[in-house]
């Protein structure tokens, strides 16, 4: 299969069937834009297995979306789209940059839930930009990007009781879009405990990627735990 584009935590391969895509999750950990990262044997299958029970989840509830269907423990097949240069961030309680770009506590709750959009650009470092910036950098329409937050808040309305009824706390999450040949928006890319912050309702443990930002324990552990809390294959 032809190798279409490789990232950070995935490759993507171009399959035989027209407009179908492999994605394939590698066992890479990075964060800091690629400046700390290291292998971790089984995140690939961790990422894959939460990223499809997500997605099938986000199906159901009426959310199109790319996947098509799990192909391994480690590939998924996904509908192929021109991905919007954005990421669309949805914030329920402060955290991470929020909380050091505004100096407010981690752990702050945030009355009505937050959209921001960053700007996909390694070479800037993904910029925070503003409704005015995404229309003078042509990374989509004004009715595009109101589409793109109207989707993410529903998104963020059917997740917030999917994991809290698993007894974990969704504080934030990226999503990224892409379009269809025919212009219509799709929820695209992956949800996963790298691209959300998990924590256990109970103790406030974190079982998200910040396990490996800060040091804190074993990433494996923390994406076991919420994959068996979302009912996820055990490995064979
Ligand atoms: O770092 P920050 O607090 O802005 O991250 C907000 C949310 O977006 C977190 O859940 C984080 O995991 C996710 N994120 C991501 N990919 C990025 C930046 C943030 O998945 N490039």
């Amino acid at each position: 299969m032809e190798l279409l584009y490789e990232g950070k935590a995935k490759r993507i391969y171009r399959t035989e069937r027209q407009g179908k895509l492999l994605v394939s999750y590698k066992d890479a950990a990075t964060a800091f834009n690629g400046e700390k990262k290291t292998e971790i044997t089984g995140k690939g299958r961790l990422n894959n297995e939460i990223s499809v029970l997500i997605f099938e989840k986000l199906k159901e509830a009426g959310i199109a979306n790319h996947l098509i269907r799990k192909v391994s423990e480690t590939e998924q097949l996904v509908e192929e789209v021109t991905i919007i240069p954005l990421e669309v961030v949805v914030r329920n309680i402060v955290a991470g940059s929020m909380a050091k770009r505004l100096g407010i506590q981690e752990g702050t709750p945030i009355p009505e839930p937050i959209v921001e959009f960053y700007y996909k650009d390694d070479a800037l470092g993904d910029p925070l930009i503003t409704e005015s910036h995404i229309a003078l950098l042509n990374a989509a329409t004004p009715e595009q990007t109101a589409e793109l937050k109207e989707k993410a808040l529903k998104v963020n309305q059917i997740l917030i009781p999917y994991f809290a009824q698993r007894n974990v706390r969704l504080i934030d999450f990226k999503l990224e879009f892409g379009l269809r040949k025919d212009g219509t928006i799709l929820l695209a890319d992956e949800i996963s405990p790298d691209t959300c912050r998990l924590w256990d309702a109970e103790t406030g443990e974190r079982l998200d990627k910040d396990v490996f930002r800060r040091d804190l324990g074993s990433l494996t552990n923390a994406y076991e735990e919420i994959l068996k809390r979302l009912g996820g294959p055990a490995h064979v």
